[in-house]
């Protein structure tokens, strides 16, 4: 199968929903990260997803919607869902509600818990339009490998498996949405950080007058979600995490491993230098985090010395750091 990148010109919206409904691939780019798209009510087509990314399928999928309404035909939302959706919805953030009888077994892994978003990039509400259903789609990358966030980073992993590619230039975010779960009324857990935080939701089910504890704590964990394993996002060079990068391996490291600074150095090593944003803002860092990780695993390099996101990088750098952590866990750490 020949994949096809295609602009996005009101022709291609309209041909590519089509495609959608029924039945084929698209891979379509969010705010967050590209995401490979099929009808999420067609289970053949969400079977194709599994086949394309080699993902097992106990791995469930998020359903895209282009809002709450659209939403409350797959899931039932109790108050506190319906608060978060109001507040953050189009946005970064996915809600894991149970699921009514509509949602194929296999969109969800055969849980009684369905994940749902609605994405803000403009092209991705048009093409939900455009298909006139709802999107199941993950990240549009092989199993295991980081996540798109240009239409090349999809083609690169996914060329020949899928039929097309709508691009939609670099995603704003870069990072996977905050996904939360609102299932069980005796507690909400967080499943994975993300540009909103666990305050951020708190505070919002605070101000509404609702039970507002978001548990962050994931070993207690009973809900089966694979991308939130130890080594997922991960590149196949070997990644090393520190706190900073000190003098000694700035002037002692040798050319195959490349050297990741939070922010521009003052005076960058000659070699083998990189910086995740300029001025350390971390808005830029998570826009730029993946296609660094990308390109360092191309050129060949064998491990990848990267810095972690300081304490003031806030919200965002509590989801590099989570995502970084993943990077560097060895198969081993299972
Ligand atoms: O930003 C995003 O969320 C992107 C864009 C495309 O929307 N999607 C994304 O999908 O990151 P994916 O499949 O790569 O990650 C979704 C995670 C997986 O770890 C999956 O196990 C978990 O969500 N998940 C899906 N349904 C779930 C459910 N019912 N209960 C718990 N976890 C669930
Ligand atoms: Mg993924």
């Amino acid at each position: 199968m020949k994949t096809r990148v295609l602009p996005p010109t009101a022709e291609n919206l309209q041909k590519l929903g089509q495609a959608l409904r029924k039945g084929q691939l698209v891979a379509i780019p969010t705010e967050t990260v590209y995401g490979l798209a099929a009808n999420a009510l067609d289970p053949r087509a969400c079977q194709r997803i599994f086949q394309a990314k080699h993902r097992p399928t106990t791995d469930p999928l998020i359903v895209h919607v282009v809002g709450l309404e659209a939403a409350r035909k797959l899931a039932f939302f109790g108050n506190s869902a319906t608060a978060l959706a109001r507040a953050f919805w189009p946005g970064p953030l996915t809600l894991v509600l149970p699921k009514r009888l509509v949602v194929p077994a296999i969109v969800t892994s055969g849980q009684a818990t369905v994940a749902v978003r609605a994405p803000s990039h403009p092209l991705a509400q048009k093409i939900l339009r455009a298909a006139k259903c709802l999107l199941a789609a993950p990240s549009a990358n092989p199993f295991g490998y980081v996540s798109p966030t240009k239409a090349e980073h999809v083609f690169a992993g996914l060329k020949n498996r899928i039929p097309f590619i709508l691009d939609g230039g670099a995603c704003a975010i870069g990072l996977e949405s905050t996904i939360v779960d609102v299932s069980n009324p005796r507690g909400f857990r967080l499943l994975r950080p993300g540009a909103i935080s666990a305050d951020d939701l708190s505070r919002e089910l605070q101000q509404v007058g609702l039970p507002h504890e978001i548990k962050t704590n994931s070993s207690s964990r009973q809900v089966f979600t694979p991308g939130l394993l130890p080594q997922h996002y991960s590149p196949r060079s070997s990644v090393r995490l520190v706190t900073k990068i000190s003098t000694n391996l700035r002037t002692n490291t040798p050319p195959a491993q490349a050297l990741v600074f939070w922010r521009q150095p003052a005076n960058p090593p000659a070699h083998s230098c990189f910086w995740l944003s300029l001025r350390g803002s971390e808005q830029e860092a998570a826009h730029r985090l993946y296609a660094c990780l990308r390109e360092l695993d191309e050129r060949g390099f064998a491990e990848i010395i990267i810095e972690r996101a300081p304490a003031y990088a806030g919200t965002l750098g509590k989801a590099i750091n989570d995502r970084l952590k993943r990077a560097a866990a060895k198969k081993s750490d299972h």
